[in-house]
């Protein structure tokens, strides 16, 4: 873990989202001046405020000897924001949206100004550190900015940058991927249970399971299937369930699930898009 500060940061909405990665920065040690939360939902500032987070509802706050402004509202809120807070913001203060489906290019054109633009699809995780995030520049934007919000978000988990087109899959993948994990763990734990196992301990021993594995295979880097057969005895009870797995087609249906995903974030940026041309 990096010990050095990450840059200094201003949200624009402080939600399920904005606080989540509020959350997670301040656990993972980022001085909490160096932070700042404007929503115009008081109750969800104060626990950020007992925190020592900068707080309040003006957004030109956010703004304030900030380096970027993560702009955290859902998307319909988009352009009132934006235009609201363009005004207050200096030539080279980085924009961050982690507003799904807005391109940087619309949000540029809501901005109405040359301000660099980064996108970032994160998962409400950063909370617990554990968040996989991906980061995709806009228009004028430097590497070293690119570099500055990678470095943000891997304080709270893992941070690839991607290109922006790439954006949809990451949504298809990550950004759905913890209902589909959560989904895993409830069936296995179902599995649990059939067999005779108490509800809480099948819960607890699907959830440590489907953790554990994730994090083997970050930490020894070996291909899951070189894993799987590592723990897969010729004759045993390992091949029997993945027998089962085969035949219940579970890895298309996976492969399925985020083609799907995929495509419907394609689907809503579209008419993101052409709502963002019938207002021009
Ligand atoms: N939740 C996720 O898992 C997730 C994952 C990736 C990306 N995102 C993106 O993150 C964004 C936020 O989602 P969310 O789930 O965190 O939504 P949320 O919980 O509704 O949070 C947005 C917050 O922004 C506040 N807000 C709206 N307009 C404002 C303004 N003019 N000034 C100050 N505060 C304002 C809202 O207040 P009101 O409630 O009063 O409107 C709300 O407290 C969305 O664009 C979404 O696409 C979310």
């Amino acid at each position: 873990m990096t010990t050095a500060q990450p840059c200094s940061v201003g949200i624009v909405g402080a939600g399920n989202m904005g606080g989540s990665l509020l959350q997670g920065l301040l656990d993972a040690g980022v001085d909490p001046q160096r932070l700042t939360a404007v929503d115009q939902v008081a109750d969800i500032l104060a626990p950020l405020a007992a925190r020592g987070v900068v707080t309040g509802s003006d957004l030109s706050l956010a703004c304030e000897d900030r380096d970027v402004v993560i702009i955290g509202v859902k998307p319909q809120s988009a352009a009132g924001v934006l235009g609201a807070l363009a005004p207050h913001l200096k030539a080279d203060q980085l924009i961050v949206s982690i507003m799904a489906g807005v391109t940087t290019d619309h949000i540029a054109q809501m901005l109405g100004a040359d301000q660099p633009v980064v996108r970032v699809m994160p998962q409400t995780l950063v909370r617990l550190q554990a968040g996989a995030t991906a980061v995709a520049s806009g228009r004028h934007t430097t590497p070293q900015q690119v570099s500055m919000v990678v470095d943000l978000f891997s304080r709270v988990g893992s941070s690839v940058e991607v290109s922006e087109g790439l954006l949809d899959a990451v949504t298809g993948l990550s950004g759905s991927g913890p209902a589909y994990v959560y989904t895993i763990i409830e069936a296995l734990a179902d599995g649990g249970v059939k067999a005779g196992l108490p509800r809480d301990t099948a819960l607890q021993l699907a959830a440590q399971t489907v953790a554990g594995a994730g994090r083997m295979v970050l930490e020894t880097g070996e291909h899951p299937a070189t894993l799987r057969d590592q723990v897969t005895s010729p004759g045993g009870t390992t091949i029997a369930g993945l027998s089962e797995l085969e035949a219940g087609r579970v890895r298309h249906a996976l492969i399925r699930a985020v083609e799907a995903a995929t495509q419907r974030a394609q689907e809503l940026g579209r008419v993101d898009d052409s709502r963002a041309k019938g207002a021009s």
